[in-house]
């Protein structure tokens, strides 16, 4: 064998390797791409599944609302109604300023304040005129309900504000109630403002109080959480929405929904 022979025996073995080298590095990075895309589809289809799944929930807990909603309206509100017939039956064969007559007008008044809370009770599980008249009209009469001596309760809706998806409105009509519902209980708020507007293709709605404030992070914390911010958080997740707390102890609260409208996954999660 002569030296050049095995020089090119040489050259052609190192090729052969550095060849079989390259096959392999790029079959590993190959590999990997493959097995990086197979994990990010993976995440992606837990994450929809977990989004349906949350909407599901809403819309199993919008059904159990309006069946208990009905039955408090036709079985206890028809019920009360009776008795309150039957009490008005009984009270004209009473004596006029007699003790049993007072003693029956007391009993009327408790029904009717009880036949009213029965209404309100049903009108706050299933939002009537936000199906018949929209997300404006049904804000405009939670505000109209809230307001009071005490409370001042204010919407801002900007003009040409078209929202059309309906499961969208009751995301943001529950939104917006448990806010104002909070800012009432906890916050001792005097002014309330709901403001919604359109804000770099997003939507966004700011819910602000004059209130005591609050600890964000101390209420994430507690055992005895309530469950209205987390249901806030968990209804937004299903539209790749998020909220920001701008609270504090001993100053308004600023409660910020941000709500993506250019997401194709909105309308066929929510129809
Ligand atoms: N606007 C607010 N001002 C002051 N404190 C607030 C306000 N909103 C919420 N909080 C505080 O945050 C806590 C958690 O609120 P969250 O709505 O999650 O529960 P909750 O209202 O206590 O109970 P639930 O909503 O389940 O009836 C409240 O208990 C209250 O201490
Ligand atoms: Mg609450």
């Amino acid at each position: 064998m002569t030296l050049q022979t095995a020089n090119d025996g040489i050259l052609i073995a190192t090729i052969a390797m550095l060849l079989m080298a390259i096959f392999i590095i790029i079959f590993v990075a190959y590999y990997q791409q493959k097995q990086a895309q197979h994990q990010i589809m993976v995440k992606e289809l837990q994450e929809r599944h977990r989004q349906e799944l949350m909407a599901a929930m809403f819309r199993g807990q919008e059904a159990e609302r309006r069946r208990l909603a009905q039955d408090l309206h036709d079985d206890i509100g028809t019920m009360l109604s009776v008795a309150k017939m039957t009490l008005n039956q009984l009270e004209r064969h009473l004596e006029r300023y007699s003790p049993e007559r007072a003693q029956a007008q007391k009993t009327r008044q408790l029904l009717d304040d009880t036949l009213k809370n029965v209404r309100r009770i049903s009108r706050d599980l299933v939002p009537t005129t936000l199906e018949r008249f929209g997300l404006l009209a049904a804000l405009e009469e939670l505000v109209g309900n809230a307001n009071n001596d005490l409370i001042n309760v204010q919407l801002e809706w900007p003009e040409k504000f078209d929202m059309t998806a309906p499961a969208l409105d009751v995301m943001l009509y529950r939104i917006v109630q448990e806010l104002v519902n909070n800012a009432i209980r906890h916050a001792g708020a005097t002014h309330i403002t709901i403001r919604f507007f359109i804000h770099e293709k997003e939507l966004r709605l700011a819910v602000l109080d004059d209130g005591r404030g609050f600890d964000i992070d101390e209420v994430i914390q507690s055992k005895q959480r309530g469950l209205g911010l987390r249901n806030i958080e968990s209804r937004l997740s299903v539209v790749n929405g998020h909220v920001t707390f701008d609270v504090a102890p001993g100053r308004g609260s600023r409660i910020i929904v941000q709500i993506p409208l250019e997401n194709p996954k909105l309308v066929a999660l929510l129809t």
